[in-house]
């Protein structure tokens, strides 16, 4: 997959677009390029090599202007040279393209395309030449722009920077665009981590979506010429993640913030009107694995756990989960249809790295869910997968594990449906998430007065069934590394076979019941554990509600979840009772002792 970018603004933004094509880098950097229009005159920089080497040409040739396009390559069509680097600039106009047109050789043909004009090996400069030669018959940009694409075969999200009308112009089908909105600006980009930290709000296109934009209007069309309404939606400057604001601590703040990043990395891989998922593009064939290896740490083995019952409940796919510390000295890996998905929210876990490394040398397929896209776990994938939380500064995670599950989610529903589709129910159950974590907040002095109960405990429990049981493990997790306090996660039908030893009066246990297939068993497991005078507090919804009070010493009613949503809701209020005990406690919440946000040694 390709990354583009094009501002155009009232101010000299190279730096603006040279920072969103080094936020782009993860999705290729066979090559770079960037080209502005300055006094009606296309200016351009190229590099085969990474944006850093770009960067340097740039201010080398004091390229400085106003409105321009760029682009960073994962290369399809021809070899990695400057001559198959984008954009393609023409006399008229300059093009970006993400996709593969797989008829251009057609469209070549169709619109009499001279071969001696053709000077690159690809399928985008085809697309330049025809827009170039319309152009020139004073065809209006946008209609031009209908007429090719309804003749295209394939994939694209084109922008093109064109010089009479000194205008952005950009179109998609299959491969991701937002719009970012500013006073003095406006931008487009294959995803928001690209758009300036400026920004003030972002639209995330759809398919068949034409945008036209100068740096004080922009319009969207549809291919009917109709004026497409999209929602706005508020943009997070990656500056604001380095401050607390309203909030006491990051890890406050971060928790606060996990309706927004749901939606921003829901979103940022679903396309709303088609329903369909979009991940970036690569070489891996997911028809052909047959086998799956998650490696992580930590809470991010967490999620890979989640991902493991959501593979084995919705595909046919083999799938082994592994403490990255543990794999590695495993001797002898399945490598026949198999792939590695590593899931880190720094990129730089050095268990984890080595596994991937591992896994590298045994010429295994490797894919990298992280919430730092440049980092070491990142560039060494095959496939990188961000999770669009923004930078997460608490060292305990938060909204990048959340954000993990979206994202891993998103993975699953690739798989499961080769024409990437999903179905209306899961859809409209992961796009409510982000509405019931914010139902959920709003019960935030609820989940205070229960980790205030938990104050003077000498040792906590969770205990989950099913998808539970990791986020009991997460919960215990959270508990353990804030407050210093001994908690335990434990899966609801093992506590008979040795720890109801340790049950006795008042030791606390926190029971993830939502009213599922596993509630009934949770039910009689909690019988067993108030039997031998355990404090039962319950996580349930109102259905469960119902049937667990009488049990408990104290209920937190949830919205309804189904598989996907579940997990990530539930997530929330152990956050907050880790976060709110450990306050009451008076431990360093955002950079509790012994621990660091990323474990670079093994
Ligand atoms: C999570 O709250 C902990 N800070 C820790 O378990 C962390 O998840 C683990 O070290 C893995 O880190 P990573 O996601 O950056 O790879």
């Amino acid at each position: 997959m390709c990354g583009i970018i094009g501002i155009v603004g009232d101010y000299n933004n190279t730096n603006d677009i040279i920072n969103g094509l080094k936020s782009l880098e993860y999705r290729g950097y066979d090559s770079c390029g960037i080209v502005g229009l300055v006094q009606n005159k296309f200016i351009e920089a190229k590099s085969i090599s990474k944006i850093n080497n770009l960067e340097k040409i740039i201010k080398k040739n004091k390229i400085n202007t106003k409105i321009s396009i760029a682009h960073t390559r994962w290369a399809t069509h021809g070899k990695p040279s400057l001559v198959n680097t984008h954009p393609f600039i023409k006399n008229n106009c300059a093009v970006v393209h993400n996709g593969i047109i797989e008829n251009f050789e057609y469209l070549t043909k169709k619109f009499n395309i001279r071969k001696n004009l053709i000077k690159s090996d690809t399928d985008s400069e085809i697309i330049a030449l025809i827009f170039d030669k319309l152009l020139k018959q004073n065809i209006d940009p946008i209609k031009i722009i209908k007429q090719i694409v309804k003749l295209i075969k394939g994939t694209y999200a084109f922008a093109f920077l064109v010089k009479e009308t000194k205008k952005i112009y950009a179109v998609k089908k299959g491969s991701p665009l937002v719009l970012g909105i500013s006073d003095n600006f406006k931008a487009i980009s294959s995803d928001i981590l690209g758009l300036p930290d400026t920004t003030n709000e972002v639209i995330f296109l759809e398919d068949e979506d034409i945008v036209e934009i100068n740096h004080t209007n922009f319009k969207i069309i549809n291919f009917k010429n109709n004026t497409s309404k999209r929602n706005k939606h508020i943009f997070t400057p990656k500056k604001n993640f380095l401050i607390k604001g309203k909030f006491k601590h990051f890890m406050q703040k971060e928790i606060f913030y996990q309706p927004t990043s749901i939606k921003d990395t829901f979103f940022n891989y679903l396309e709303k009107k088609t329903k369909k998922i979009f991940l970036p593009k690569s070489d891996i064939n997911f028809t052909q694995i047959k086998n799956i290896d998650f490696i992580a740490c930590g809470t991010a083995f967490h999620a890979c756990m989640i991902a493991k019952y959501w593979f084995e409940m919705f595909s046919n796919v083999n799938v082994n989960v592994h403490i990255a510390s543990e794999f590695r000295h495993k001797k002898n890996i399945n490598k026949s249809e198999t792939i590695g998905i590593f899931v880190s929210q720094s990129g730089e876990t050095m268990d984890t790295l080595q596994c991937l490394k591992f896994l590298k040398k045994n010429n295994i397929k490797t894919i990298s869910v992280v919430n730092v896209f440049n980092s070491s776990i990142a560039r060494l994938s095959d496939l990188i997968i961000p999770t669009l939380a923004g930078p997460e500064i608490g060292v305990a995670s938060t909204k990048a594990f959340t954000s993990q599950l979206m994202a891993l989610c998103m993975l699953l529903l690739n798989f499961q449906k080769l024409d990437n589709s999903i179905n209306s129910k899961n859809y409209s159950d992961l796009l409510n998430t982000g509405n019931s974590i914010k139902k959920i907040l709003h019960k935030d002095s609820e989940i205070k007065n229960i980790a205030k109960h938990l104050v003077n405990k000498k040792s906590i429990f969770y205990i989950g069934r099913g998808l539970m049981y990791p986020i009991a493990l997460e919960g215990a997790l959270k508990l353990k590394e804030i407050t210093y306090k001994h908690c335990e996660g434990y899966a609801a039908g093992e506590l008979k076979h040795g720890p109801l030893a340790l049950i006795e009066d008042n030791i606390p246990v926190i029971a993830l019941a939502p009213y599922d297939n596993n509630f009934l068993k949770i039910l009689s497991n909690i019988q067993e554990i108030k039997a031998r005078g355990g404090e039962i507090i319950t996580l349930t919804d109102k259905l469960g509600y119902k049937k667990i009070k009488k049990f408990s010493h104290s209920t937190l009613i949830l919205p309804d979840t189904k598989s996907y949503s579940a997990p990530i809701i539930y997530s929330i209020p152990v956050q907050l009772i880790a976060y709110h005990l450990a306050v009451f406690l008076g431990t360093d919440v955002d950079q509790p002792r012994n621990l660091a946000k990323a474990v670079t040694v093994e």
